[in-house]
């Protein structure tokens, strides 16, 4: 099969499936377009459709375990796609990766602490932090005259030298779009080491990095101590089966994660996720480099028509993911009010705000993995809304 543009530009109908994205109230009834949730609207991999079938046809579906082969399959995929070597016995599964946020905040900080993140970014990582009774530092990410986001260290180590004891990092970054190169993530890793903090890296966007760019990983960093959280969910789409990872070289690390997690009654083992998992790392690079370039082509769609429908927007340079980060600020809308525009024109982005209060102030995210003809008629609502036509 040719994972070409005719593929990815065909789309599918998800009315009957109970999706998260298509589910708000207004969309199936009035025909809204759903650029939201980081979960996209194509055809999945066939090789993981097959997988599933096959597996449902088996009449019998009690206790499952995570086998030789289900690891196996993980750390081939890392060497290949990313070069990253993993030994087998250097991953632990869990249900999701915000589940594995809010265990490393559990076990590497205590009630009280400081956790730093780099805003804006993924909601939930608030949310982790927060809910456990930890603080959150900010350390705001700086942008250039482009528009391009950048690391700034010294705001990291700002909070560093004030005890923090934990810092999140999302690479690719959510929803700045960079992909963190090997020099910026030496800084931080030099920094952290100094002060003895400990780091957890959300990777899950990682196979989302657009040429000339390249995903680098914490674990290509020689690093013992980085935590890295990750899943085949984003970039096959499969987050409704539940499956994700965590890699640790360190052990004793790793093993603390897996009690704690043991201990709160969370098991791993569902036998679709992991049939699913695995065909897709063994047979799905093919509709994943087709997928990258359509979506390579929508991220410079995205870019081109809102030049020419909402010059005032500012789309952010990026390099990963297929969120756009939008600044709408010149337009002079308070988020709240760009928003109920964007629905009352039949289009729903999600609101900066999400990505953090004062950071996403102005922005707006617009999510383009989904068929041109669908993001077409998104952006032109998103452009109407904003220009109040
Ligand atoms: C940076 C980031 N981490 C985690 C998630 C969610 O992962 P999971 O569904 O495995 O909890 C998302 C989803 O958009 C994300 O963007």
């Amino acid at each position: 099969m040719r994972f070409d543009s005719g593929f990815f530009d065909v789309g599918l109908d998800r009315m009957g499936t109970a999706s998260v994205k298509w589910g708000l109230p207004g969309v199936f009834e009035q025909g809204m377009i759903p650029l939201w949730v980081a979960d996209m609207d194509f055809r999945g991999c066939p090789a993981v459709t097959e997988a599933l079938e096959k597996r449902a046809k088996h009449p019998c579906y009690g206790y499952t375990m995570i086998t030789g082969e289900d690891r196996r399959a993980f750390c081939s995929w890392w060497q290949s796609r990313h070069g990253v070597l993993v030994e087998p016995m250097q991953i632990a599964f869990l249900p999701s990766v915000v589940s594995g946020l809010r265990v490393c905040v559990q076990e590497y900080s205590k009630p009280g602490d400081g956790v730093i993140i780099q805003t804006p970014v993924y909601g939930p990582f608030f949310a982790s932090i927060e809910e456990a009774g930890r603080r959150v530092l900010e350390a705001p990410l700086t942008r250039g005259a482009d528009g391009r986001f950048a690391m700034d260290l010294s705001a990291v180590e700002e909070h560093l030298k004030a005890g923090a004891r934990l810092m999140i990092l999302c690479n690719p970054h959510n929803p700045v779009g960079r992909a963190w190169t090997r020099e910026e993530l030496a800084g931080l890793t030099a920094l952290l080491s100094a002060y003895g903090c400990a780091l957890v890296s959300d990777e899950i966007h990682a196979d989302f990095v657009y040429a000339p760019a390249e995903f680098t990983s914490m674990l290509a960093m020689d690093w013992e101590p980085a935590t890295v959280l990750t899943s085949a969910s984003k970039t096959f789409n499969l987050a409704g089966l539940q499956h994700a990872n965590i890699v640790c070289r360190d052990p004793k690390r790793l093993n603390a994660l897996e009690l704690r997690l043991h201990r709160a009654g969370v098991e791993c083992g569902n036998l679709m996720a992991l049939a699913a998992t695995k065909a897709a790392y063994e047979q799905g690079a093919d509709w994943l480099d087709g997928l990258l370039d359509y979506l390579n082509q929508n991220r410079a769609f995205l870019a081109a028509r809102l030049a020419e429908l909402l010059p005032e927007a500012v789309v952010t340079p990026s390099e990963a993911t297929y969120l756009a980060w939008v600044d709408i600020s010149a337009l002079g809308f308070s988020n709240a009010e760009a928003y109920r525009r964007c629905r009352d024109a039949g289009v729903i982005p999600t609101d900066g705000t999400a990505f953090g209060k004062t950071a996403g102030e102005g922005f707006m995210r617009l999510n383009y993995g989904c068929p041109r003809s669908q993001l077409n008629e998104g952006l032109k609502r998103f452009a109407a809304a904003l220009k109040g036509e």
